[in-house]
């Protein structure tokens, strides 16, 4: 073994699920005490090349060394011996355990009696949980606890063994923006300690301020590798997906209708204050902040799913009272909910009976779906979003992550309501497929919808909305034409250090 010798190599890996090549002679590289990106696009073979390292799947050919010396039959357990650690894209904990259980699941702490050590698996939680910022109790279910907070569970359980090479698959897809700072930090720490990491993520301003090197797959190959300095944000997306993604606003000035949801100050308590704000017709409205912004509950107490608000919420003029789901899309409106992956996903279910059926309750009955046969509906998003399924009738689990996310996010652009609301639209998708679903939420505008959009991050709403509202802390700070906000801007008001009155019109 020379020095020069990475931590970490695989060599011309390649792995077919039923007959269809999904990598193709694959290597990558891995230095002692680097962060790692890995990169491309939904369906690229991302996950499958880490599952393959984790030892989840078997490898049809190539080679995988650890520091120069080849290891074989790798399965999970395996895999850990070797100092790898791997959290997965799909979370892996169990809602019925409690959070300590969760950590310490499959290598719990026993007494020389055989009895579980409990008090020492909370300590150990708390500690490391502590390191990521989060402070809950560790004998609490899982299941009563925010999405955000199970992938800070899954990240926690990978650094409670000393591992070496930390595989992180899109670690912050429902992480709010401090809880991501926290991460970075733990992952330079771990850095300075001579902990490589592999970091998988669609979102390409981590990659840029978290990574070192990267390496690119597209249609599982190896398209380039390299130093994330040497690039910026275009070149990375042409190895990408082949192509430039314009940077520029996509919607275009245009004329709005008349107002078509009107509310006066929204108020609940705790959560949100003197909310005032208007929608027209064919206008697309954003709303953005950091976490506890009240956004979220906001908009879950306009379509009904919260009682306990004052205020007005006018529709069409027509003052109307809303406190359950099924009256506000009687109203007109529509929600197209975050975390979908977790919520939204039926996994034993084929890909077209995803996007077709079920989990819209409210709206089917209520009439409010478009009636395009599963067929057509399919195969035009299929094409529309490029879904990389070779046959429809698979069941979704057989589908990359983020290409689970393009089924239900198709589902739901056919929610045929006059006002729509979409709470995170891109979770998850890939940089062209992002830019598809925004075309397509401008043109349900066009064709004289009202769209709200609720997102973290500032680009999604500077590249669609006509009008972005900024909240903090359960009140808007600042209102921008679409066309004048820069990132900045929406920044310094997201983060409280400037708030103007007459900024809200
Ligand atoms: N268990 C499986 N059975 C059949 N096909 C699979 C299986 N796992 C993955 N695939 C296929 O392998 C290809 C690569 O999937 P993979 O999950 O590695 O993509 P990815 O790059 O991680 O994408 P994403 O960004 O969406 O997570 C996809 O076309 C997927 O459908
Ligand atoms: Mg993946």
């Amino acid at each position: 073994m020379t020095e020069a010798q990475p931590f970490m190599t695989m060599k011309n890996i390649e792995k077919s699920f039923n007959g269809v090549p999904v990598l193709k002679k694959v290597t990558l590289q891995v230095e002692q005490g680097e962060i790692h990106a890995l990169l491309g696009e939904n369906g690229a073979g991302k996950s499958t090349l880490m599952n393959i390292l984790g030892g989840v799947h078997q490898p049809d050919g190539g080679v995988i060394q650890i520091h120069g010396k080849e290891v074989k039959n790798l399965n999970p357990r395996v895999s850990q011996e070797h100092g790898i650690s791997f959290i997965h894209q799909e979370l892996n904990v169990v809602s019925d355990l409690k959070v300590y259980e969760n950590m310490f699941l499959g290598s719990e702490l026993q007494n020389k009696f055989g009895f579980l050590k409990v008090e020492e698996m909370c300590a150990q939680t708390s500690e490391i949980l502590a390191k990521l910022g989060v402070h809950i109790n560790p004998k609490e279910y899982v299941r009563n606890l925010d999405t955000s907070y199970k992938q800070l569970i899954e990240i926690s359980k990978s650094l409670l063994h000393k591992s070496k090479l930390i595989i992180m698959d899109e670690p912050t897809s429902s992480l709010a923006e401090h809880e991501v700072k926290r991460l970075f930090e733990l992952m330079r720490n771990l850095k300075k300690t001579g902990v490589s990491i592999i970091y998988i993520s669609h979102k390409l301003k981590e990659i840029k301020e978290i990574c070192d090197r990267y390496t690119v797959l597209r249609d599982g190959e190896l398209v380039g590798t390299g130093y994330i300095k040497h690039e910026n944000l275009d070149s990375i997306t042409k190895l990408m997906v082949g192509k430039s993604i314009s940077e520029e606003r996509l919607t275009k000035e245009h004329s709005l209708g008349p107002i078509m949801l009107e509310v006066n100050d929204l108020t609940s308590h705790g959560q949100f204050k003197h909310i005032d704000f208007t929608v027209r017709k064919g206008e697309v409205v954003g709303f953005t902040g950091l976490a506890g912004d009240g956004r979220t509950e906001l908009f879950e107490s306009l379509f009904g799913y919260r009682k306990k608000y004052t205020g007005q919420i006018k529709i069409n003029d027509q003052l109307v009272k809303i406190d359950h789901p099924q009256n506000a899309v009687k109203a007109g409106l529509g929600f197209v909910p975050k975390d979908r992956k977790e919520n939204a996903i039926i996994k034993d279910l084929s890909v077209i009976h995803n996007m077709s059926l079920s989990s819209m309750g409210h709206f089917e009955k209520a009439g409010f779906i478009q009636d395009k046969s599963e067929q057509e509906k399919f195969h035009y998003y299929k094409g529309k979003l490029n879904i990389k399924v070779h046959n429809p009738r698979v069941t979704i689990d057989k589908l990359s992550g983020g290409n689970q996310q393009k089924v239900i996010i198709a589902k739901w652009l056919e929610v045929n309501t006059d006002i729509i609301i979409f709470d995170n639209p891109t979770q998850g998708i890939d940089v062209g497929a992002k830019q598809e679903i925004y075309q397509h939420i401008i043109s349900l505008a066009e064709q004289g919808k009202a769209i709200i959009i609720l997102s973290s991050e500032a680009p999604e709403v500077l590249k669609l909305c006509d009008t972005i509202y900024v909240m903090y802390q359960g009140e808007i700070t600042a209102r921008f034409k679409g066309e004048e906000a820069t990132e900045d801007e929406i920044m310094s008001y997201a983060t409280g250090s400037k708030r103007e009155a007459e900024k809200i019109g």
